[in-house]
């Protein structure tokens, strides 16, 4: 078997894989999320950790033979976090995350200040990457900058705990800004640019490598082998791709979960800053992928739901598929940026927007407007890879938004691709964590990063192509029109 640790924004998770590739259990643990500021966004390590140890000892107390069986573990991680730790891995301030937008302004100094920024990092200085939330601690709590003698990606701190070192993997070192995305590095210009050095990074493997061997106290504990391997690990919509086998150039996905992704494997390294693409290393060697992140997706119809009253996005979406195409026609349309904007605006300071209100619409005609934009801006995203050279074709979906029917057929006619539902992939990050850990055992990836059952394909439908296409140019000139009212 092969033990997954998925550490999300919403949750922790820890999976039982077997080399047979069932999933054989999961247990999950609530994360809470601190707002101090609006546009801010923390999590507390040692919660994380607290976390961990609950989930691996829920697994450990009904899995006995299963947790025995363990050969390697793996982990899956929010990406771009930043954990600060003093002299003796004491974790400094709480992690300051990936949705974070405080550091807007220092993402303008360091592009001044390095203009090369794009080139070497393959991608655009962006509030929610680690090396800008450095420039704020140095700016704002200077005394902390001064203490910090490592950073650590959220993952990775799981893993200092779980195995005494300080290890990272490429696909999530590619999202702190301080990597040589090409060379698969740790690039000296880009650390000195925001005054760090490589003696405060962690040490690099690839994502289905060897990262560490699981302190023996804890084995113990959780009725493990002695001397189990870790793999590298993956940030999380690496580690999703791996959990449905998209490792080869071409393979895709949308993912809705708190954030939206949309990812696709590349040929090659294929940076493309200007429009906030991401250019980030696969957790494979030798393979990289670019992906386009909204920073709020299943978050946005969770924010409306509970506005609207309703007991669950599934009672909103009931009432959603009710709408005939007029009252989708007449719906109002949302601008889905209740976080500020990544792909490709890049705009930390876009806020929501929900425009064309009139006294007649129903609750679902605000919750249609409202799963219809998260959808125009994953088409954004897509845009923005295809105007890239990458060439996108069908694309898995995974995340939470993956079990609505209504919001998998919308995003097949919106960005006019083929959408594949999964018979299972509500744990695609943790498994991909697991199939990390297989891989880093000796398992071969054609017979580990195995695709999953397709159970719906969602084929866009031509009838509706003519009306989203003149509702998403709206949405963009709305966009155009707002982006100096914003602040
Ligand atoms: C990717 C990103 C998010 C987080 C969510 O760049 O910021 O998808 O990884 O966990």
């Amino acid at each position: 078997n092969y033990l997954g640790i998925d550490l999300g924004t919403s949750s922790l998770k820890a999976l039982l894989l077997s080399d047979r590739h069932e999933v054989l259990d999961v247990a999950e643990v609530p994360l809470a999320v601190y707002t101090p500021h609006t546009g801010w966004s923390e999590q507390s390590a040692e919660d994380w950790w607290a976390a961990c140890c609950e989930a691996l000892d829920a697994l450990a107390s009904r899995q006995v033979a299963g947790m025995a069986a363990v050969r390697s573990i793996g982990l899956s991680g929010q990406m771009h976090g930043a954990v600060l730790l003093d002299d003796e891995d004491v974790v400094l301030r709480r992690a300051i995350l990936w949705n974070d937008g405080r550091s807007a302004e220092d993402c303008a100094v360091l592009s001044r200040c390095l203009p090369d920024l794009p080139q070497i990092a393959g991608n655009l200085a962006m509030p929610g990457f680690t090396a800008p939330k450095l420039l704020w601690v140095a700016r704002e709590e200077p005394a902390i900058f001064a203490r910090t003698r490592s950073v650590l990606l959220p993952k990775d701190w799981l893993r200092l705990k779980l195995c005494g070192e300080k290890i990272s993997d490429m696909s999530d070192a590619a999202g702190t800004l301080w990597l040589d995305v090409a060379k698969r590095d740790w690039s000296d210009e880009l650390l000195q640019a925001t005054g760090m050095q490589r003696a405060q990074m962690p040490q690099l493997v690839e994502g289905s490598a060897v990262g560490g061997i699981l302190r023996p106290e804890l084995a113990h504990r959780w009725g493990l082998r002695e001397r189990l391997l870790m793999a590298g690990g993956a940030g999380d919509n690496a580690a999703s791709a791996v959990g449905i086998g998209a490792v080869s150039p071409g393979d895709g996905f949308v993912s809705l979960g708190t954030s939206g992704v949309l990812f696709v494997c590349t040929p090659q390294y294929l940076s493309a800053p200007h429009s906030a693409v991401h250019a980030f290393c696969h957790a494979l060697p030798g393979v990289w992928h670019q992906m386009g992140v909204i920073l709020s997706a299943a978050n946005c119809l969770r924010w409306v739901t509970g506005l609207l009253g309703r007991d669950s996005e599934r009672a909103l979406l009931d009432e959603v598929a009710m709408l005939d195409d007029t009252a989708r026609q007449q719906a109002p349309i949302f601008l889905p940026y209740l976080n500020g904007e990544r792909t490709p605006h890049n705009d930390a300071a876009a806020s929501g927007v929900l425009f064309g209100l009139r006294s007649t619409h129903a609750p679902a005609a605000i919750g249609y407007a409202v799963i219809e934009g998260v959808a125009f801006a994953l088409l954004d995203c897509l845009q923005a890879l295809t105007n890239s050279g990458t060439a996108v074709g069908a694309l898995g979906l995974v995340g939470g938004g993956a079990r609505s029917a209504e919001w998998a057929q919308l995003l097949a006619d919106v960005l006019e691709r083929e959408i594949h539902v999964y018979a299972d992939s509500a744990h695609a990050a943790a498994v991909g964590a697991a199939r990390l850990a297989w891989l880093a055992d000796g398992g071969n990836t054609l017979t580990v990063c195995l695709k999953p059952d397709v159970s719906a394909r969602l084929v866009p439908n031509l009838e509706n192509t003519g009306r989203l296409r003149g509702r998403h140019a709206r949405f963009a000139r709305l966009y155009a029109a707002l982006k100096n009212e914003f602040d």
